[in-house]
């Protein structure tokens, strides 16, 4: 296996806790459409575009509206989690996560963001992350959303890195899903029973080092 010239980082629930701003902001647009929705709910979401999760909102809640109407309810749940996100400060970062960022950049490895969310900007510009990364590709710069590959592709290739070279750190099924397309290895962020399919799951960046993942990954994949 090649060695590990590059890292691409999901941000959302890997970099920062978001989710629970994502949570809120549908949980919120389920109230005023009608229905509840739950923590369980909000799993299927994770990883996804903002319209794909408003369609299975909608069919949590066994609701279908034209696409304008759509169109209007999506930019509404956005308003309120960009509300959310402007009070984020470097105090959202994950523990671990700065100093993997710093150790990566220490040891040669590129850095680079592969994210789904169109918010990734502000939410890099609120945190302070943005000088962390030698490229940053998010859901304004992708036409297909995760598990598509196109992200993590877009990625490698605007840091000059063969697919085989890079590792991935996510924390969805879908991103999982979506580096393995890539033809990338990928470490899973979160449980093990919902990141099945990553190389190997650890609970947070804090239990990683660039050490241990590069002998780590030279034996095992
Ligand atoms: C992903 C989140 O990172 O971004 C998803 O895990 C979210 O929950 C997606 O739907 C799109 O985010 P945004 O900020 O463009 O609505
Ligand atoms: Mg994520």
């Amino acid at each position: 296996m090649s060695p590990i010239q590059a890292c691409l980082f999901d941000l959302d629930g890997v970099l920062v806790d978001t989710a629970v701003y994502h949570y809120r902001a549908w949980k919120r647009l389920a109230r005023e459409l009608g229905f509840d929705f739950t923590e369980e709910d909000n799993e299927r979401l994770k990883g996804i575009s903002r319209m794909a999760s408003l369609d299975i909102l909608l069919e949590i809640g066994g609701l279908a509206f034209n696409e304008n109407k759509k169109r209007e309810l999506a930019d509404k749940k956005n308003e309120w989690y960009v509300e959310y996100i402007l009070q984020m400060d470097p105090s959202a970062i994950l523990p671990g996560a700065l100093d993997f960022l710093q150790a990566c950049r220490a040891r040669g490895w590129k850095t680079a963001l592969g994210s789904a969310s169109k918010n990734a900007p502000v939410i890099l510009r609120r945190t302070g992350l943005s000088p962390h990364f030698d490229v940053v590709i998010d859901g304004n710069k992708t036409s297909k959303a995760k598990p598509d590959p196109e992200v993590f592709l877009l990625g490698a290739r605007e840091l000059g890195v063969e697919p085989a070279a890079c590792v991935v750190f996510e924390d969805a099924a879908a991103g999982i899903e979506a580096a393995r397309r890539a033809g990338m290895r990928c470490i899973g962020i979160g449980s093990p029973e919902t990141l099945r399919e990553a190389d190997r799951v650890v609970p947070s960046l804090q239990a990683v080092t660039v050490d241990g993942l590069a002998a780590w990954l030279q034996t095992e994949c």
